[in-house]
């Protein structure tokens, strides 16, 4: 059986740059519109409404993974086909979507506030996700409060999320949420801007869970160069349950 600690190897794409924004990602009045790096027929338009707060912007690191998402299915056609995915804190909802119109089966979550702007983008986007046969949904999912077996959410599940690590009473309610989804062996590809020196205490939380993977180089070729010190910039994290470690999957 396929596992997600066995993703294959992606090579950096040309235009992976992501600059040194730290902020919210800019539109042209509250439109963001995302093009798809390699794939020319890629084309999302997401609707914003920044002056609602955190949950109605686009953040920097989603950009990352959304480029990962897309240089794995240029590198591997078809690879996202038919995934099961499962988006936390997605916001406006491109990173969810990009995954849907790649082919992937995608449910995306955030507190109920966000729903009916995702449910938006997701109508106006229908026919990106047409393209290679992906849905998209919207589920509430409150960390720490949410019965994840609720959902029933399938056996093979990966977790997306981007930017979720920021206030720090979060910590706790975002780790009992991954620690819920890593027990049903779900793996999770973490994209993170690191803007505050206390974010390195949500990493020493998930160590206790996860064996982590830092996979920025694959998608970012600068990446070695701010390894150091990543204040500021945008970062890739594979994590899987410590009971199924790679090792342990591929034996
Ligand atoms: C900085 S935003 C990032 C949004 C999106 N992932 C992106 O990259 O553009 C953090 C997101 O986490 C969500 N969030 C915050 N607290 C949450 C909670 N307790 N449960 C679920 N989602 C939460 C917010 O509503 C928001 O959409």
């Amino acid at each position: 059986m396929e596992r997600w600690a066995e993703l294959p190897e992606v090579e950096p794409p040309e235009g992976a740059d992501q600059g040194d924004s730290i902020g919210p990602v800019s539109t042209n009045g509250n439109i963001f519109t995302y093009i798809g790096a390699g794939s020319c027929c890629l084309r999302l338009d997401i609707l914003t409404d920044q002056q609602k707060g955190i949950a109605f912007q686009l953040w920097p690191s989603s950009l990352l993974l959304c480029k990962y998402a897309e240089a794995l299915h240029a590198q591997h056609p078809g690879y996202w086909k038919g995934k099961k995915v499962l988006e936390l804190g997605c916001g406006v909802g491109l990173l969810g979507l990009v995954f849907a119109a790649l082919g992937a089966d995608v449910i995306l979550t955030d507190l109920l506030h966000a729903k009916d702007l995702v449910e938006a983008n997701i109508r106006n986007n229908c026919c990106a996700l047409g393209i290679n046969g992906g849905r998209a949904s919207f589920n509430e999912l409150a960390w720490g409060q949410t019965n994840v077996e609720r959902l029933q959410l399938p056996n093979e599940l990966l977790i997306i999320a981007a930017d979720v690590v920021y206030h720090q009473e979060l910590f706790k309610p975002l780790s009992l949420t991954l620690a819920a989804l890593g027990q049903r062996n779900a793996h999770v590809l973490l994209a993170h801007t690191r803007r505050w020196k206390h974010d390195t205490r949500f990493f020493k939380m998930m160590r206790k869970l996860f064996s982590m993977r830092d996979m920025t180089s694959e998608i970012d070729e600068d990446a070695s160069e701010y390894a150091s010190n990543s204040m500021g910039r945008a970062r890739l994290f594979q994590l899987f349950p410590i009971t199924s470690s790679p090792s342990e999957a591929k034996a």
